[in-house]
Formats: C-alpha cells, structure tokens, sequence
C-alpha cells in the first residue's frame, strides 16, 4: 500500500495535536511525518504512529521535500503567507484557517456535503469555520430534501474554538483570576463576541458561518443570519439552527433522515430527557441532532438543535477526512 509524506503546520496547537491524533486514529499510511510550528516549539518532540518526530521550524524551506499533503492549523496570517509556498512546491495543503476560504480558487469543503469540490483545488483546500461544518452536515438532507430559503443560527462555542489561551482563560477564571484573552471574563459568563467587529455590527465569526454556509451549498440565494457567543464550555459547540424551507415537510421525514443519516446521531427522545449536550459530543467525531420541532410560526419552519466537538469534526477530524477523499481518489498517485 502506498505510504504518504504529512507535515502538520501549527503541530503544538490544540488543533495541530488532534490532528495528529485523528491522523492515527482513521489510519492514514504515513511514511514521513513533518510537524511543524514557531521557532519556539522547534526541537520539541511530536509522537506519531509510535515514534518521536522532531517538530521543525516553518520556514519558506519548510516545504522543499517531498510532502503530499500539509495541514495547516497556525493561524490566518501564517496560513497567507506559507500556503501558497507549500501549493508551489506541489504540496497539497488543506488550511484550517479563515486565509482562503473565501478565495474563489479555494474549494470550501466538509466532504458529507461537496467532497467533489475538493478535487477542483489549485493547491490549497480550505477547511471551514468550526460552527459552519457542524450546521451544513445537519442542513445538508433538509438542503437536498425540500430546499432552505432563510437559516438563523445562535451559537454556543467552547473556548477551545480560541485554541490554548482560551482554555487557560476558563481554568484560570474559574479560580477568579482575570481573563487575558478574552475582553471580558468566561467563567460562569456568556460573551457574544467571537472574532474581530464590523462596522454594520456583525462579528467576524457570524459572517463567515453566513458567507460559508453559502459557498458550501454553492447557493447565494440562501437568507442567513447569525448570532455566535462564547459560552464557558471546554469542547464541543452548541447551535440552535432555525430554517425555513421552499417545500413542505413531515416532521417524521426529518427524524427517520437523521436516524439513518452517516455522520450524524439522532438524540431526540424527550420522554427519556434525551438531547445532545457538548459533554456528550466532546471526543465525537459526529455531528449530534436533537430537539427537533415544527417552527409553528412561520408555514415551513424549523428547529434543531445541533452538537459537536469543534476541534475534531469542526476542524482535524474534517481536514483529515478531506485528505482521506483525496487519497480516495488517487490525487497523490499522479
Ligand atoms: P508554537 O506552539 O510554536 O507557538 P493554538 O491556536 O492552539 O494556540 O496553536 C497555534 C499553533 O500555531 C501552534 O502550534 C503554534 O506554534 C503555531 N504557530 C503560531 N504562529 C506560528 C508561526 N508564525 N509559524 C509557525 N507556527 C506558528
């Protein structure tokens, strides 16, 4: 069986790590592995499959060997600057940042949705926002079924979507001492900030799952709008997503879908006090779907209320998947 060479860049990070982790976990044939991070980190030691890889600093020359695929999980401006080095030197780069996501030569992708998209790339696959990947898994068979029209989404996202500080806020603040990443403190607080503000009063955050969720879907017709807030809760994001949709449905349509739906687990059983949580989703790899319910204030609306762990499924677990499609399909074997 062929064996691949891997860099992970941003390996030291939260995400870095798990994707190291879910590269081992799915068994993808690694012959090489490059972790890769600041000159901080360089020298420190990575396990990988059983062996100690050296963790080497990203440099321009980083990406002169030969590596099939990079995943790239260091933040924004790092991503800008070495992806296309990486894409130059032929190596594929799946990029976990918010960098080019939006280019209109970058393919968007959450291989449950628009896997084939992934083949159209010029060197760099972007991995989307946490928050979009868990809600278009979800809205995918309510897309394909009877089409959306409008989507509102709220989120509840843990702290660990803010990579190490973030974390360190939560412990540390639950101890009473001040927050230093955060504006304002997260123990015991909700803080509907995620991301840098605009002018029309939107936060970074709540625009990418808008603009996202309408380049996966390749559908700009879709009217979104969104509220996203930090809530005190280490992994996995929460969303209640309300859609209205073009054709009417039975509610019991939705829940046979989800049930019998890869990817996703149905927790929807109000008898039994049965709906997803993030305590639950946490170390998941699914998307979780409950409390869903007719919308009784509009003719075809609907709610749901819809759970994962944003560092595997909405981020290593998703860029790890991309890699397996492209494995799949031979894109390494050219
Ligand atoms: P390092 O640990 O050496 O700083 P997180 O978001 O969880 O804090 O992780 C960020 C990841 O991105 C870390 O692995 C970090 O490495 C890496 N990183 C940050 N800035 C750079 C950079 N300029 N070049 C390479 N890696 C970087």
């Amino acid at each position: 069986m062929k064996k691949y060479n891997v860099a992970v860049v941003g390996a030291t990070g939260v995400v870095g790590r798990k994707m190291t982790e879910v590269l081992q976990e799915r068994k993808i044939p690694v012959e090489n592995f490059y972790p890769m991070a600041s000159k901080k980190s360089a020298g420190s030691k990575v396990e990988f499959n059983g062996k100690q890889w050296t963790v080497e600093e990203l440099t321009e020359n980083s990406f002169n060997k030969d590596i099939d695929f990079a995943l790239f999980s260091a933040g924004g401006s790092t991503s800008e600057k070495y992806a296309p080095i990486a894409a130059e030197n032929n190596v594929v780069v799946i990029d976990n940042s918010s960098a080019w996501r939006m280019d209109k030569n970058v393919p968007l992708v959450v291989p449950e949705v628009n896997a084939e998209a992934a083949l159209k790339h010029n060197g760099i696959i972007a991995n989307p926002n946490c928050s979009t990947i868990q809600a278009v898994v979800a809205l995918k068979p309510i897309y394909d079924n009877y089409g959306i029209k409008r989507i509102i989404y709220s989120t509840y996202q843990s702290v660990s979507g803010s990579g190490l500080k973030g974390i360190k806020d939560l412990e540390e603040g639950i101890k009473g001492c001040e927050p230093e990443f955060y504006p304002v403190q997260i123990a015991f607080n909700c803080i509907p900030h995620i991301d840098v503000f605009f002018e029309n009063g939107y936060s970074k955050e709540e625009l990418k799952m808008i603009n996202e969720t309408q380049k996966i879907f390749d559908d700009y017709d879709i009217k979104i709008t969104a509220t996203t807030v930090r809530v005190p809760v280490y992994y996995a994001h929460s969303e209640s997503i309300n859609v209205e949709t073009k054709k009417p449905f039975d509610i019991k349509d939705i829940f046979r879908t989800y049930d019998e739906m890869k990817g996703v687990v149905l927790m929807d059983d109000l008898d039994n006090l049965i709906y997803p949580t993030p305590v639950e989703a946490a170390g998941s790899d699914e998307v979780y779907v409950g409390r869903i319910r007719r919308d009784f204030s509009i003719e075809n609306g609907l709610n749901m209320w819809v759970v994962a762990d944003n560092v595997r499924k909405g981020a290593a677990t998703n860029a790890v998947q991309i890699a397996e499609y492209l494995i799949s399909q031979g894109e390494f074997d050219k």
